[in-house]
């Protein structure tokens, strides 16, 4: 292809993420032609940057308590140290072997995959490396970046996790500034590689998206693990000094630490990329789309972190397998963004699906609550975990949302989702049998609760 020269394609897709990738691929399968541009590495963040090699670490720090804690199970292990090259190795032999795949993938698909930073130069074209992709359809699915706090500078020992992912030590002592999903989820890991961790959250509790419950039995689970928790405390400023960070609280209070990690939300990637110039309306540089991702742009349409919402990588496939199908006039069903289940990887796990009690007791007249606790699942005292499983129901109807935290509790959110999106009532859940000894049962015991009819479950 010449510089310069002008092609016309159904989708020109500028973004090779979750979103962007998904959308190039689904709409390839309905035999629409796709160009995807991407900056960086085909897979975006979330292979590159974010869930795949952060879950890498999660699993590393698992192995690490498994060494640690053998005797509890009366096998004698013993913990020796963290090799950080070895660990990241092992992180990067997975993400590499997924970038490949994944390359496969577009290439296998007849996709016109361009490399390159990529701007949108009329509300139809995309420039970029001296080329000009025209598209029937635009989808804009461009991501976001890790924010920082206003003064507070990115640089040395002060970290996002874009630069945690390559440290090559394990700093004695971490402060981590943020107690969403990813400040806890980097706390438990540093704290299994045998870091001192403090967590500074301004809300007054940890992961304060999730169900209240779940928040008091994390804080719970992590003093028992010796995380420190400063919830309600405000981050004043940070000074650095040689290797060491000198944190500083609202009331005057200071931390010292090897590493501060920053983890106070992700923002979207949308400026100098030409959107408010070709007419796209940007709100605190988000776009906002309508239930069909339409942006107020004519053929423009918008995926992933840069819409207003959860920032998941599976919210942007399906957004963007939603877009290829839309264009491909196939009319999908909108996506209820309360039915995209939800984990957080740390340990112990958090996983969950609809609205939290607070939120249900808004929109029903009447709810209804079971807290299914894991001390009477035979698999999960076999693991020696804790934690729970809630159910939240509208009184008169179905399942509105389910709530879990404990050991593997992530892999239980298939079901949980399914119970939801299904509008399943309790009973209908509770005449399905559920495997012994597995977690799942909890689940199904908590159903069986609701229904009328416990098994295992003290009044
Ligand atoms: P977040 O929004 O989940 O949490 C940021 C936290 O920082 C909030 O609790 C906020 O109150 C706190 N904070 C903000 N300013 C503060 C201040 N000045 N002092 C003290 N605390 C302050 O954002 P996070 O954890 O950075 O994650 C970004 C996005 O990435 C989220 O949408 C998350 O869902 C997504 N993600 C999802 C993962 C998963 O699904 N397992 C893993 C990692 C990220």
């Amino acid at each position: 292809m010449s510089a310069g020269a002008e092609t016309t394609f159904d989708l020109v897709i500028l973004g090779g993420g979750s979103g962007g990738y998904a959308c190039a691929l689904r709409a390839a399968e309905l035999g629409l032609s796709v160009a995807m541009i991407e900056k960086g590495k085909l897979g975006g963040t979330c292979l590159h940057q974010g869930c795949i090699p952060t879950k890498a670490l999660l699993h590393a720090a698992e192995v690490a308590d498994s060494a640690r804690d053998g005797a509890q199970f009366g096998v004698r292990t013993a913990f020796e140290s963290i090799d950080m090259s070895g660990v990241n190795a092992y992180k990067d032999a997975v993400v590499s072997r997924l970038h490949k795949g994944l390359q496969g993938l577009v290439t296998s698909r007849g996709i016109e995959y361009v490399q390159g930073q990529g701007h949108l130069v009329a509300k139809d074209t995309v420039e970029v490396a001296g080329r000009r992709l025209t598209g029937r359809n635009i989808v804009l699915a461009t991501g976001s970046y890790a924010r920082s706090l206003p003064g507070l500078e990115i640089g040395g020992r002060i970290m996002t996790s874009l630069e945690a992912l390559t440290l090559d030590f394990v700093p004695p002592r971490v402060v981590v500034l943020g107690g969403g999903v990813i400040g806890v989820e980097f706390a438990s890991v540093f704290r299994s590689f045998g870091s001192e961790v403090t967590i500074i959250e301004a809300l007054p509790r940890l992961v304060a998206a999730e169900d209240e419950a779940v928040s008091k039995q994390l804080e719970r689970s992590f003093r028992k693990r010796k995380i420190a928790l400063r919830t309600g405390a405000w981050f004043a400023t940070a000074t650095q000094s040689g290797d060491v960070v000198t944190i500083s609280l609202d009331g005057g209070e200071k931390l010292e630490a090897d590493l501060l990690l920053v983890a106070v939300g992700r923002g979207p990637v949308t400026e100098g990329l030409g959107y408010a110039e070709a007419g796209v309306t940007l709100e605190r540089g988000f776009v906002p789309t309508d239930e069909r991702l339409r942006t107020n742009v004519d053929g423009v349409y918008a995926v992933g972190d840069i819409v207003p919402g959860l920032q998941l990588a599976h919210r942007g496939f399906a957004q963007g397998i939603f877009v290829a199908e839309e264009v491909a006039g196939l009319a999908p069903a909108v996506i209820d963004e309360t039915g995209i289940p939800r984990v957080t990887y740390c340990d112990p796990e958090i996983a969950s699906v609809g609205l939290t009690e607070a939120q249900a007791r808004e929109k029903y007249a009447e709810v209804e609550t079971y807290e299914y606790s894991l001390a009477g699942n035979g698999r999960s005292q076999i693991l020696r975990t804790q934690g729970f499983v809630k159910l939240v129901r509208d009184k008169e109807g179905p399942v509105v949302g389910v709530h879990m935290i404990g050991a593997r509790m992530g892999e239980q959110v298939g079901e949980a989702q399914l119970i939801y999106n299904w509008e399943a009532l309790p009973s209908d859940v509770a005449s399905l049998i559920h495997a012994h000894p597995t977690q799942t049962e909890a689940l199904g015991e908590a159903h069986l609760a609701l229904a009328g009819k416990p098994l295992h479950a003290h009044a």
